[in-house]
């Protein structure tokens, strides 16, 4: 794990445990004996830590947090490092990780090759860095810069981290080579004062400001979470203690975040975004089938979301044509996509080099003529099957037969599309979430004569739009949207009977969510969801009037009609469910005329009005979602609860320290989520989402651990 050479008077400790040099406990073996050797050898001057492969330890070895603690532990290691007779360098490449950076700052120098980036990203596994990085970054950088890195997780490339002092030389060249020479040069110069644990802490007597300061940020940015509010009061200590009781303080932190709760479901959130990326789907896997390369790229659709799916694209560097149906709608498109552009410059989310080459890169087109051969199309026309068919035949004729024909449908089935074209294999549903620049989630979606190749590649392409992909199996609002079907339609029934949409909303937003539904109806538009209602009665063959309680079979609520016939809109017409301080205002206030449209709403469906309790709402909204959930893993439209997890996680922004809906129904305990879906089934009774699943229902009996619920799910398809 720990390679130990000697070149000429230079140890190199070369840390080989790929992919990502973990120090596991086998690698701080090999660094504790190599140091102890290399001290010893009188061949010997100074030591060269270095990573084998692709980077520097990119950190601890996650996979062994929760299990007994093995020594050495790093913190050891790391002081054999700093107290060592000869000098210690640190060669950096790739990624230079939490654990990775600790082992670094114990060494005497650190030089790294410009393409490095380093960092402490603990915070966003819940934790802090638990071997001295609190206490040692403060000391090089200084308070508000340790503080922000620490409590961000940030990676900082190597010329800024060069900035801030933390690396010494940016090198070029065979980083072992010139890592060797370097080490020899500094063989001669005295080197205790490169301990960090002997240096002050810059500007110690302004914590107080600096860390009021932190704690407003993170305490605004990072809502809920536990562990960047922890981070800074374990920079701070470094400031207000010595270096050994600072590092004691910084155990005691570290000790308490590793127990909650928080830490927990985030180190499931990292795991479980990976396994998300090992797809399987009838006929082939992420390991069997090929992507195919994607060039050239053709949006069809210039409104909100084809303008959103066009920014992802142009930001990764992909040429898009934009095609729309006339001038008019066309300008609009490229104009949405310049404020997108600019807005995300404003925030620095994107650099202005990359906003000018994006605005090479758009081709506004109003021909098909025009992206005939291009390597992928998305089609985001209106959510109307009728449309979106005629959109997909005129693909067919028109696009290049390797060319792979995506739909942003967020509801309708994969096959009812790709049955206007003649090749089925190569559509394939690439749904996206509003704001489709922002939301990470891309939700790929496979028909039944979808091929593998076309799935492959619409992965590969959401890795490289930055977003995190997800696989599913077609079906009427897939995985998310039909997840979030009992969920929204909850909070409205929840209304209907008599709680107001602030405390369905309170309810939400503490829990964790960014925003409670109606706040998001407001967002998204009650004029959608009323097209949208009318869309699914078409599908149903019905109607829908103001007499109409049930749809498919389903208790069915007109709140949202009454108000969407009262012309309240939400945000963009100043006042849908809440009040706003103007037309597009974000400011959400309850607002008398909107109780009075509720009001008005019980009163003629001589619903008697009743108080409704915190623990019903948000049982009544999540565990129907959970029970959902249960049902699309037994349907196998999904392979794991990890899919759910992380499209909650990445498509509705749910508290990621909260591990998902099904991680947290594991944490409830199912034989409790069950107990009370079964409660609701019998209080509510005319939902179907309250059928108590049988999948739910067989593991919550057999007490299965949430590790194994996938090999049930496969026995249950069988
Ligand atoms: N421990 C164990 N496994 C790890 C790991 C870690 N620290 N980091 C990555 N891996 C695994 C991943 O799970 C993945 O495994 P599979 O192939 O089996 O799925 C594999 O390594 C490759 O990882 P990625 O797919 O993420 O590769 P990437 O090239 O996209 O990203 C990376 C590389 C930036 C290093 C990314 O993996 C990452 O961010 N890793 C976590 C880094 C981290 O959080 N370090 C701090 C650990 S906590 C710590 O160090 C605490 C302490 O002081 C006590």
């Amino acid at each position: 794990m720990v390679d130990y050479s000697v070149n000429g008077s230079v140890a190199v400790l070369m840390v080989n445990n790929p992919p990502v040099n973990a120090l596991g406990h086998a690698v701080r073996v090999g660094l504790k004996t190599g140091i102890e050797r290399g001290a010893k050898d009188s061949r010997v001057r100074s030591i060269v830590i270095i990573g084998k492969g692709q980077t520097f330890p990119a950190g601890a070895d996650i996979r062994e947090f929760g299990k007994p603690s093995k020594e050495p532990w790093l913190t050891a290691v790391g002081n054999l490092i700093e107290t060592c007779s000869k000098p210690v360098v640190a060669a950096i490449h790739g990624t230079c990780l939490g654990g990775g950076l600790e082992i670094a700052l114990f060494s005497h120098y650190r030089i790294a090759v410009s393409s490095a980036r380093v960092g402490f990203p603990e915070v966003t596994l819940g934790l802090l860095p638990g071997a001295g990085g609190t206490q040692r970054l403060s000391r090089l950088t200084g308070l508000p810069v340790a503080m922000e890195m620490i409590s961000s997780g940030r990676h900082v490339p190597a010329k800024k981290a060069k900035e801030y002092g933390i690396i010494d030389e940016i090198v070029s060249g065979d980083l072992l080579k010139t890592a060797l020479k370097f080490a020899q040069e500094v063989q001669s110069r005295p080197f205790k004062d490169r301990c960090l644990r002997y240096k002050v802490v810059p500007n110690a007597d302004r914590v107080e400001e600096y860390a009021s300061a932190a704690l407003t940020q993170v305490k605004k940015k990072y809502k809920g979470f536990e562990a960047p509010v922890t981070c800074v009061q374990a920079v701070r200590s470094s400031a207000e203690l010595s270096y050994e009781e600072g590092m004691k303080r910084e155990r005691d932190l570290f000790l308490q975040l590793g127990q909650s709760g928080q830490s927990k479901a985030q180190q499931y959130a990292f795991f479980a975004e990976r396994a998300v990326t090992k797809w399987q789907m009838p006929g082939g896997s992420y390991k069997t089938a090929k992507p195919l390369p994607v060039r050239s790229t053709a949006v069809i659709g210039g409104g909100t979301m084809g303008s959103g799916i066009a920014v992802c694209l142009l930001s990764a560097g992909l040429p898009v044509y934009l095609l729309e149906q006339n001038e008019k709608f066309l300008q609009s498109g490229v104009k949405l996509i310049e404020n997108i552009m600019a807005g995300s410059v404003k925030l620095g989310k994107v650099s202005m080099e990359t906003a000018k080459r994006a605005a090479t890169l758009l081709k506004p087109t109003l021909s098909y003529d025009d992206i005939k051969d291009v390597d992928l199309v998305i089609e985001a026309v209106f959510e109307n099957l009728d449309i979106k068919k005629e959109v997909f035949s005129k693909l067919d004729k028109i696009c290049k037969p390797s060319a792979i024909l995506c739909t942003n449908t967020s509801t309708i089935d994969i096959d009812r599309i790709s049955s206007a074209t003649s090749r089925p294999e190569k559509v394939v549903g690439t749904h996206f979430f509003a704001p489709a620049y922002h939301m990470k989630l891309l939700e790929n979606i496979y028909g039944t004569k979808t091929s593998p190749e076309a799935v492959a590649t619409v992965m590969k392409l959401g890795k490289t739009i930055n977003k995190v992909p997800v696989l599913v199996k077609s079906c009427h609002g897939f995985l998310a949207n039909r997840m979030n079907a009992p969920f929204g339609s909850e909070a409205i029934f929840l209304v209907e009977e008599g709680a107001s949409p602030q405390e369905v909303d309170q309810v939400n937003e503490d829990f964790g969510m960014p925003m409670g539904p109606f706040k998001v109806r407001d967002l998204s538009g009650i004029d959608i969801s009323w097209r949208i209602n009318r869309e699914v009665a078409k599908v149903l063959g019905t109607s829908i009037t103001k007499e109409t309680r049930f749809l498919g079979g389903n208790r069915y609520c007109g709140l949202n009609d009454d108000f969407y016939d009262k012309g309240r809109y939400g945000r963009k017409t100043g006042k849908g469910w809440y009040l706003y301080e103007k037309v597009g205002g974000k400011n959400a206030v309850a607002d008398p005329e909107a109780e009075e449209i509720i009001n008005s709403y019980r009163q003629r469906r001589g619903i008697v009005k009743r108080k409704i309790t915190p623990q019903e709402i948000f049982e009544r909204q999540f565990y129907s979602a959970i029970n959902e959930g249960f049902r699309i893993l037994e349907e196998g439209i999904c392979n794991m609860p990890e899919e759910i997890d992380i499209s909650w996680i990445y498509g509705f922004s749910y508290p990621k320290y909260r591990g998902g809906p099904m991680f947290y129904a594991s944490q409830i305990g199912l034989q409790r989520v069950y107990d009370r879906i079964c409660h609701y089934h019998e209080t509510c009774p005319y939902s179907i989402h309250w059928v108590p699943n049988r999948l739910l229902k067989k593991l919550a009996e057999n007490n299965v651990p949430f590790t194994q619920w996938a090999n049930h799910v496969s026995k249950s398809k069988m």
